[in-house]
């Protein structure tokens, strides 16, 4: 009795999805499912995976196959044909409204409209999703790439307008198929609770008539004019004896210190989210050259 199950598995096996078939058909579990051979031709043959021999359950009657109450057994690959020829191939799978969320986030580094999703998934499932913009269209399907057990995948919704206030929240309706099963779930999201800037860029400290001056810009991401976009700058600063001191100013893209410092670093966040992930990451280090004097 093994020899036929590992025979099915190898199968299985080999025929992995590495994209969304192009025609596919979910049934419910226990469930009848109807197969349709989209020719005009009265008389057709199936197989199922490639396996030409018809399982129990099916019946097949002109163009059309039934599945009588579909189970794991009979998912894959129906494909009918006359003689050789190919006609048409549907792959059929049960719909699986166990797993849910799947811990998907997606987070944006602006206002354009532009950010990436990431979720959890198992190794034999590829996923796709789309977005419905903020006008109400639907986008295209973006198939996902997956890194082990995690996919992602980057979206646009090309309606969105960065000055206007977010009314509804977008939605990202994603769909997983695997060699027997289909899954499908939503999530719903403002944009401006997922951003994050990049960090700051070209941060500068220059020691003048005793001081240090610190300058900086905006990530180039961060949208403008800087008086509608602002950012909350997060100055993080190392003493010579090692203490940390932390500084936050906002409206502003300089400030000077009397103090001795070691190095300086600097992160922001759009002033107007409040999470704890929307800090951008930190600049790298700036060092600061302690050799020149300081007053004091
Ligand atoms: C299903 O089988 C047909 C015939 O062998 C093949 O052409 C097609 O690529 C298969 N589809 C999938 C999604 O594996
Ligand atoms: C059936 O086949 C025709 C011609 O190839 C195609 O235009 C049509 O979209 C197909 N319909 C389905 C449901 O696959
Ligand atoms: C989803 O996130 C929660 C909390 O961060 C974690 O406990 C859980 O294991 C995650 N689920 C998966 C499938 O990784
Ligand atoms: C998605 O966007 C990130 C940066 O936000 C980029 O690194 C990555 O290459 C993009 N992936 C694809 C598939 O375009
Ligand atoms: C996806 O899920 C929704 C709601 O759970 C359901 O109404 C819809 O039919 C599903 N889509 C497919 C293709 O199964
Ligand atoms: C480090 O130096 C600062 C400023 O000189 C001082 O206020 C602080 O107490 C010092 N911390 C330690 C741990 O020595
Ligand atoms: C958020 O940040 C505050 C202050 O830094 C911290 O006290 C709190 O534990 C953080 N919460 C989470 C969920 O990380």
């Amino acid at each position: 009795m093994m020899v036929p199950v590992l025979l099915a598995l190898c199968i299985a096996l080999t025929d992995a999805l590495t994209a969304f078939p192009p025609k596919f058909l979910v049934g419910n579990r226990d469930q009848d499912v109807v197969v349709k051979c989209n020719t005009s031709r009265q008389e057709v043959t199936w197989t199922q995976n490639g396996e030409p021999e018809p399982m129990a359950e099916l019946v097949t009657e002109g163009q059309t196959l039934t599945i009588r109450g579909l189970d794991q057994p009979a998912t894959g690959n129906y494909s009918c044909w006359a003689g050789g020829v190919l006609l048409d191939s549907t792959y059929v799978v049960v719909g699986d409204s166990g797993e849910k969320g799947r811990n998907a986030s997606c987070q944006a580094d602006s206002y354009r409209g532009s950010f990436r999703c990431s979720w959890i998934g198992s190794h034999s499932t590829v996923f796709r999703a789309r977005l419905t913009h903020s006008d109400g269209s639907v986008g295209d399907w973006v198939p996902a790439a997956r890194h082990g057990r995690r996919f992602s995948a980057n979206f646009t919704d090309p309606s969105f307008c960065p000055f206007a206030e977010e009314l509804r929240p977008l939605q990202l309706h994603f769909e997983g198929i695997s060699y027997t099963s289909f899954y499908n779930f939503s999530i719903y999201f403002f944009v401006r609770d997922i951003v994050r800037p990049d960090p700051p860029q070209e941060l500068t400290a220059h020691l003048r008539e005793g001081q240090l001056h610190l300058a900086w810009a905006p990530p180039a991401s961060w949208p403008l004019p800087k008086s509608y976009f602002a950012l909350l700058y997060w100055l993080q600063y190392e003493l010579p004896n090692g203490t940390q001191v932390d500084t936050f100013v906002e409206g502003t893209e300089k400030m000077s210190l009397q103090e001795r410092v070691r190095r300086v670093r600097i992160s922001c966040q759009d002033p107007y989210t409040y999470t704890n992930t929307s800090w951008s990451p930190w600049s790298r280090w700036r060092e600061v050259d302690t050799a020149r004097p300081w007053r004091g």
